[in-house]
């Protein structure tokens, strides 16, 4: 047992429904890697003498953070700006996600994207993969070193790409499930099958795709959906079907489900994600980068559907989930009467409760007792502008929005997983 000590901030009921932050200045006692107990450190010391202490005073401890749409091929192309996704995509991201047909190269990427992922205090996270299923094994078997909550899956594609990067609906179907056969379940991974968007799929193969997940008992659903008005008008032309509906025919659509952007919805789309329980993936620094659009949060909220955000590196611009939640916080106030006004208790429910319910991770996103404990210690050097604030804030909320406004990955000091120290 190990005792952890520190000032830990968590928002574990929706704030969207009244749920405020909750603040405890002691200790957190972790048994097995789960919380055991919580309370101040001068109790918890005394009925547990010989355990081990682990002291993490100064700045403020948060729940591991979930990443909800974050792209494993597109590390080193973030930062290009000012292309709208279509020419993005054909620019920048696809020669990239070419280039991860040969497995040493793409080793050496999945490295580069889960050491970005745990430094900015993810613990957890629902990765978009590779069109190569031997890229897939390299990214599982480097995911499954690290001790993060990471499901992914093959990316699939059969028109509209360039030739490489296409399959068959069969062909989807074997890679799809060999990948899972292998992954699916061991460790902390779980296996997630992705197809690209709707634009680059035909019907069939979309069907491949649920064929697919029936044969992968609790596999997730991920893809994107509604992002650029260019996509979309190619979709609603191709399948006579809104874009919500291209995925949930094929009974794609669950509570296991995650569509990333959702920029443009119609009401009827929103109206059929909150039957189904999916969730969207807010990026809002990709939205931003590459002009999509201003999210609809008020519409999704009053349509009941559930929403995460998700960093969408490379078409966001960093792996840090505080600047994502500072990002949609802006995206938000600058819609005037048509947005949410968010503050901390919203910003830190969305990087992690909102995101562990979305990846159905039951017992992650929050240090209640018999919940796993996943952390980011978030410790700025002395005399940094986040030291100077968080000293100076005036309450728990302020300290916390501080951090989203002033944190980035550098003052992420520790991480941990299930208990087990990952950074
Ligand atoms: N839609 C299809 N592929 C992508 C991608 O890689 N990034 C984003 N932002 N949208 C997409
Ligand atoms: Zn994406």
């Amino acid at each position: 047992m190990t005792l952890y000590r520190g000032t830990f901030v968590d928002c574990p009921d929706d704030p969207f429904a009244g749920g405020t932050l909750r603040t405890l200045d002691g200790a957190l006692l972790v048994t097995d890697g789960a919380i055991a107990a919580r309370g101040t450190f001068a109790d918890l010391a005394a009925a547990h003498p010989d355990d081990a202490v682990v002291d993490l005073r100064g700045g403020l401890v948060i729940p591991g953070m979930v990443d909800t749409h974050v792209h494993y091929p597109q590390v080193r192309v973030i930062g290009a700006l000012g292309l709208p996704l279509l020419d993005w995509l054909d620019q920048r991201a696809l020669p990239e996600e070419g280039r991860l047909a040969e497995a040493a190269y793409a080793r050496v990427i999945a490295r580069e994207f889960l050491g970005s992922l745990v430094r900015a205090g993810t613990t957890s996270a629902l990765v978009f993969g590779a069109h190569f299923a031997p890229a897939m094994d390299e990214f599982f078997g480097e995911a499954a070193t690290t001790g993060l909550r990471i499901a992914a899956g093959l990316v699939v594609s059969d028109r509209l790409l360039p030739e490489p990067l296409l399959t068959t609906p069969d062909r989807a179907v074997a890679e799809s499930v060999q990948l899972a056969q292998r992954w699916h379940g061991v460790g902390r991974l779980r296996y997630a099958v992705t197809p690209r968007f709707s634009f680059s799929c035909s019907d069939s193969l979309l069907a491949a795709c649920a064929e697919a997940r029936a044969q992968v008992p609790g596999a997730l659903f991920t893809s994107h959906v509604n992002e650029n008005d260019a996509e979309i008008a190619r979709v609603l032309a191709d399948f006579g079907t809104h874009y919500v509906g291209s995925y949930d025919r094929h009974g794609l659509l669950d509570h296991l489900s995650v569509l990333a952007h959702n920029v443009h919805p119609r009401d009827d789309e929103l109206a059929l994600l909150a039957v189904r329980g999916t969730t969207i993936a807010h990026c809002p620094c990709s939205n931003s980068a590459l002009g999509s659009g201003l999210f609809p949060l008020r519409r999704h909220l009053d349509a009941g559907v559930r929403v995460s955000l998700g960093s969408d590196v490379g078409g966001g611009v960093s792996f840090s989930l505080l600047r994502e939640g500072l990002q949609a916080a802006f995206v938000q106030h600058l819609q005037g009467a048509a947005g949410v006004r968010m503050g901390a208790a919203h910003l830190l429910w969305l990087v992690t409760t909102a995101g562990a319910r979305a990846l159905g991770l039951d017992a992650v996103g929050h240090f209640g007792v018999g919940m796993q404990f996943d952390a980011a210690w978030l410790n700025p050097e002395p005399d940094a502008t986040l030291d100077i604030a968080l000293r100076h804030a005036a309450d728990d909320a302020d300290a916390v929005a501080k951090a989203f406004a002033l944190g980035d990955v550098g003052d992420v000091r520790g991480v941990w997983a299930g208990g087990d120290r990952v950074r």
